[in-house]
């Protein structure tokens, strides 16, 4: 079954994960449950991104991923891909300059073959824009699937052998880490799903390894900080053992 984060009380005292990644989840059903159409649960989703953005930045975590549009999203319905690249691109034009102000730095992960030119454009530039700024990195997954990332990976290592820089034997956990998207960044600490539903849906598959996992019943589009405050307070209560004994 999965926890809601509504019955843990904050602890306070705790760090804070480092990382925190989120599998949002439930726009349609929300969209559903208010008798509206699946575009106005993505709509309404992009305000418990800010919800996310907010409780992130007063629990004092450093990285917060979000899984925005996954390689299999692709396969759903055109009108609805159309739909969901134009909230991108919506939020990349107008929010931007709020996360400038707010000291947050972007990233976008993902496989960028398919996007098209005009939100690859606006995603170097908000990148750039925001490449020095420390208060938080904000991690957008669009067009990201952990497979095809752990795949390009291997690609480049093997390109390596093939041009007689690198020996197989000397691959380590270490080269495979820089060959991915997520080069640069902390593996996360928290991953939570929103929605109930309780799988990785090929999210970090490589860089969860150690990662601890909270599922909550909450549909995405009513995500706010203060369950955020309440996912960083369960965090707190877990026993990190990294496969140690204490
Ligand atoms: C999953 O809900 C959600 C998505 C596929 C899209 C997430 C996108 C946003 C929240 C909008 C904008 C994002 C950013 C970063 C600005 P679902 O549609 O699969 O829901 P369902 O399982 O209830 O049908």
């Amino acid at each position: 079954m999965a926890l809601s984060a509504q019955s843990v009380e904050p602890l306070g005292a705790s760090p804070p994960p480092r990382h925190v990644a989120i599998i949002m989840d439930g726009n349609g059903r929300w969209a559903t449950k208010h008798g509206m159409p699946r575009s106005a649960g993505h709509r309404q989703g992009t305000e418990a991104v800010r919800e996310a953005i907010e409780g992130a930045r007063d629990a004092g975590v450093e990285y917060l991923t979000l899984y925005a549009f996954s390689s299999e999203n692709w396969n759903r319905p055109q009108e609805e891909v159309t739909d969901l690249m134009g909230l991108l691109k919506l939020y990349l034009s107008k929010e931007i300059k709020n996360l400038h102000k707010e000291g947050v730095r972007l990233r976008v992960i993902g496989c960028r073959d398919k996007l098209s030119n005009d939100i690859i454009r606006m995603i170097d530039k908000a990148e750039a824009k925001t490449a020095q700024n420390k208060q938080l990195t904000l991690v957008i997954a669009l067009s990201y699937g952990s497979r095809e990332e752990i795949t390009v990976a291997v690609r480049k290592l093997a390109k390596q052998i093939n041009d007689g820089k690198l020996e197989p034997e000397d691959i380590s956990q270490a080269m495979v880490d820089s060959a991915l998207y997520t080069y640069d960044i902390p593996d996360p600490d928290l991953i939570i799903r929103t929605s109930g539903e309780q799988r990785l849906s090929n999210f970090l598959l490589w860089q969860c390894a150690y990662s601890e996992f909270l599922f909550i019943d909450t549909l995405w589009p009513d995500f706010t900080k203060q369950e955020f405050q309440r996912a960083v307070a369960s965090y707190g209560e877990r026993d990190r053992r990294y496969g140690v004994r204490p």
